[in-house]
């Protein structure tokens, strides 16, 4: 019965070539099914004697065991090998949209700050973050007993050399010290901005951070007054919340500055009717100024008697929370997405 050997040994390359399930399923119908090729040998079986119609039959039987087993053995080898997909890509998926990133809402406010001073002839300074104590208190007039200068409020930089050296190192408490590194590397008139990092041992809560960012204002030139100061914040604040900002100057105190004030602006929430984030005031403070106390002129080697000048600094996370309406300081720092992504 050799045509059944070559019936099998046909069925079995056919089923080699079977690269998926599907197919080596089709095999079983188109082989073994009702009208499969198998079914014509039984046909045939019934023109035989008797005696070779049982051998043949049974001859044919062991074949279909034989086939179906093949079919079962290649199906477990395939299985976990899917079709190949008709086309790989699916140009109907809506695309990945990439995530753009954008400055830190600090940042951006720092610039805008430093925009606004800029446009009133205002030039854009950098002092270092890394200032003796000199710079950061003597030569603003704040003795070094001060209870700012206590270690307690600043960093002070560990230096096995502190006691040899007639200033120690320390982190910027303010962006004030870059006065006087402006006014020693420049003559008056002197128009500058300097935005920056400062530290302080501020522990974090909802309007504190132990590192935060200033943006100090300086003018110093012949017949500065306290007019141009007021004049100049005002149009500041104006360009900075709004045409209808209304400034206030209140009188206040600092060493580097003669007199000095505090300058509050009418609160962006209420208008100035007062409010929960105003406290009911109707104003807001956002910064400290003053008129340049004549003795860091004299410490920058500036004539007093010739030259006057005046000072400012703003807290940029402070104007920032006021512009964007952001509830606790803490938010800059965490930089979740979700908030971030709001600006
Ligand atoms: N340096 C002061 C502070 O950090 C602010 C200030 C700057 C006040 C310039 C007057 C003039 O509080």
């Amino acid at each position: 019965m050799s045509d059944l050997d070559d019936v099998k040994a046909e069925f079995l390359k056919t089923l080699d070539g079977a690269k998926a399930a599907g197919e080596a399923e089709k095999l079983r119908t188109d082989w073994l099914g009702r009208t499969g090729r198998l079914r014509k040998l039984t046909e045939d079986l019934g023109k035989l004697p008797v005696e070779q119609k049982k051998l043949r039959g049974k001859a044919i039987n062991d074949l279909k065991v034989a086939l179906e087993a093949a079919i079962d053995e290649r199906l477990k080898s395939l299985s976990g090998v899917k079709a190949a997909p008709v086309d790989p890509i699916d140009v109907t998926i809506p695309g990945a949209r990439p995530r753009y990133g954008r400055r830190h809402p600090v940042y951006a406010t720092m610039d805008e700050i430093r925009h606004i001073f800029e446009k009133l002839g205002f030039e854009a300074a950098y002092g270092p973050e890394i200032e003796t104590a000199y710079y950061n208190f003597e030569a603003l007039n704040i003795p070094l007993d001060h209870p700012a200068a206590e270690p307690f409020d600043t960093y002070y930089l560990d230096d096995p050399d502190a006691a040899s050296r007639p200033y120690r190192y320390l982190l910027r408490s303010h962006t004030s010290p870059a006065q006087m590194h402006v006014m020693e590397s420049r003559k008056p008139p002197i128009r500058v901005v300097v935005p920056g990092k400062v530290f302080r041992t501020d522990p974090a809560d909802a309007s504190h951070l132990p590192v935060f960012h200033q943006c100090e204002g300086l003018m110093v030139d012949e017949g500065v007054t306290f007019a141009d100061l007021k004049g100049v914040l005002a149009i500041a604040a104006k360009e900075l919340f709004g045409a209808k900002t209304e400034t206030r100057f209140r009188p206040s105190y600092f060493p580097f500055t003669e007199p000095s004030a505090e300058v509050d602006v009418t609160c962006l929430l209420c208008g100035g009717g007062g409010c929960p984030a105003c406290k009911g005031s109707g104003w807001i403070e956002i910064l400290g100024c003053g008129m340049v106390h004549p003795r860091v002129l004299e410490y920058a080697k500036i004539d007093p008697a010739k030259y006057t000048g005046f000072a400012f600094g703003m807290g940029v996370e402070r104007v920032a929370m006021l512009k964007l309406g952001v509830p606790d300081i803490r938010h800059f720092i965490r930089n979740h997405p979700l908030f971030l992504r709001q600006w």
